[in-house]
């Protein structure tokens, strides 16, 4: 059964994500590249009734004049991570997917993201408003030129520096209020998109750790608007093991004293994560993780610096000091590498699928069941990779078998 064409629009459509995505859901469709590495594609998930990987078409907003051909070649010469044959093949979808790509939004996003922006009027000062209505006339012009059913906005964009607490995120009314007067304290780029996308009724993902929808304010329009959302900041590498080796040093009763993480990353994210105000944001969603797992606070520090000969690839090293039975002390070290692109990208898709799915579902509001895909979960305290894993197949599992939507509404608030 088909639930029709989807659209799935990134916001930073030519990053290095944005461009694994395109390049992945058009080497699934032609049947050249395989499924590892999509969540969605374990057996739990194959009665969900979820989209069909070829009936998603790619569009988004970029504020970098480029193509996917140019991107995904970029990506293949610095850090060769797509065959030859796989480029070959794609290149007509990639073409395409280009052709739906627009200008979007650089005000607010801080300096360090604005002076990237190279499409003419991208730093045109334009209201609040007026940004709302373009962004939201570009959606329903992809909606009717590709005819789809749906569409999922999901932020791939660069990491925007931390906002300060501002009284348009407490309440829609005070939200609507600023937007009226143009007033944009509080109001980073990704926050203006959210806004967008909600309030037209679509789904909204934010894969990084930028405010987007984050705000209760954003939240009770999700709820009036019946739209589902999620985020922040994709779960994919370091985060990703502290997660899971957490909960091992808890339920060993074993202590742990400290746990320092230090992360080297070469690709345009470490470029923009080079700037203090941009990585402030990036080091307080990834050092959450030890303390909520374990339930105590040992001493942390996470660092992130930017090496350009690794590109996309990224290492992280970590160091746990930990102490057991008569107060002997012990230690292990990890390295983890990974190419970032190709180990965020199938998620990004999984995100699309479980989001369409939940809107044809009638659900709305924080997307709870997902909190294993981010590293600073909305909605959930539970920071334990193996619980929120198990929340998401319970989701699954009632999905499919059909069961109604109140059940869903249960799961969600007994998780919250
Ligand atoms: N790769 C991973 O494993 C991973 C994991 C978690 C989170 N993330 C987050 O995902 C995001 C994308 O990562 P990436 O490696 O693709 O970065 P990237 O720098 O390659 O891509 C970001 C793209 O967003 C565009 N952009 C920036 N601000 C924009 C705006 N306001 N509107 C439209 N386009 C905008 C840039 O021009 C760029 O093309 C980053 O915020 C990163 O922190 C990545």
């Amino acid at each position: 059964m088909t639930n029709g064409r989807a659209g799935l629009w990134l916001i930073g459509a030519y990053g290095g994500v944005g461009t694994t995505v395109a390049v992945g859901l058009s080497g699934l469709a032609r049947g050249i590249a395989g499924s590892t590495g999509l969540v969605t594609a374990l057996p739990a998930f194959e009665r969900c009734g979820l989209a069909n990987l070829a009936d998603l078409v790619i569009g988004g907003h970029e504020l970098r004049q480029t193509s996917y051909v140019e991107a995904a070649d970029i990506l293949c010469l610095k850090a060769g991570i797509f065959s030859a044959d796989l480029l070959k093949a794609c290149r007509d979808d990639l073409a395409n997917a280009s052709a739906a790509i627009r200008p979007g939004l650089a005000i607010g996003a801080g300096k360090c993201i604005e002076e990237m922006a190279d499409w003419p009027g991208m730093t045109r000062r334009e209201s609040c408003r007026a940004t709302i209505a373009r962004l939201q006339k570009d959606w329903s012009d992809f909606r009717a030129a590709h005819d789809l059913a749906q569409i999922v906005v999901i932020n791939v964009a660069s990491t925007e520096p931390l906002c300060p607490p501002a009284p348009c995120h407490d309440s829609l009314a005070a939200l609507e209020n600023a937007l009226d007067r143009g007033d944009r304290a509080g109001l980073p780029a990704s926050s203006l998109y959210a806004y967008a996308a909600i309030d037209a009724g679509y789904p909204y993902v934010n894969f990084t750790p930028s405010q987007g929808a984050s705000t209760p304010a954003l939240e009770q329009l999700a709820i009036e608007r019946s739209c589902p959302i999620a985020g922040q900041d994709g779960k994919t590498g370091e985060t990703l093991i502290k997660s899971v080796l957490a909960p091992m040093f808890l339920a060993r009763n074993l202590q742990v004293l400290s746990w320092f993480g230090q992360n080297l990353i070469g690709n345009r994210d470490g470029l923009v994560l080079r700037n203090p105000a941009n990585k402030s944001a990036k080091l307080a969603s990834k050092d959450q993780v030890i303390a909520g797992v374990l339930g105590y606070q040992p001493q942390t520090q996470v660092g992130i610096e930017y090496v350009p000969s690794l590109d996309d690839w990224k290492t992280a090293w970590d160091f746990i000091h930990f102490q057991g039975f008569l107060g002997v002390k012990m230690s292990m070290q990890f390295t983890w590498q990974g190419c970032d692109s190709v180990l965020a990208a199938p998620l990004v898709i999984d995100l699309a699928r479980l989001a369409l799915l939940a809107q044809r579902r009638g659900e709305r509001g924080v997307m709870r069941h997902l909190a294993c895909f981010f590293k600073s979960p909305l909605g959930v305290e539970e920071h334990d990779f193996f619980k929120q894993f198990e929340a998401l197949l319970e989701y699954a599992s009632i999905s499919g078998n059909g069961a109604g939507d109140e059940v869903t509404e249960v799961l969600n608030n007994a998780r919250a």
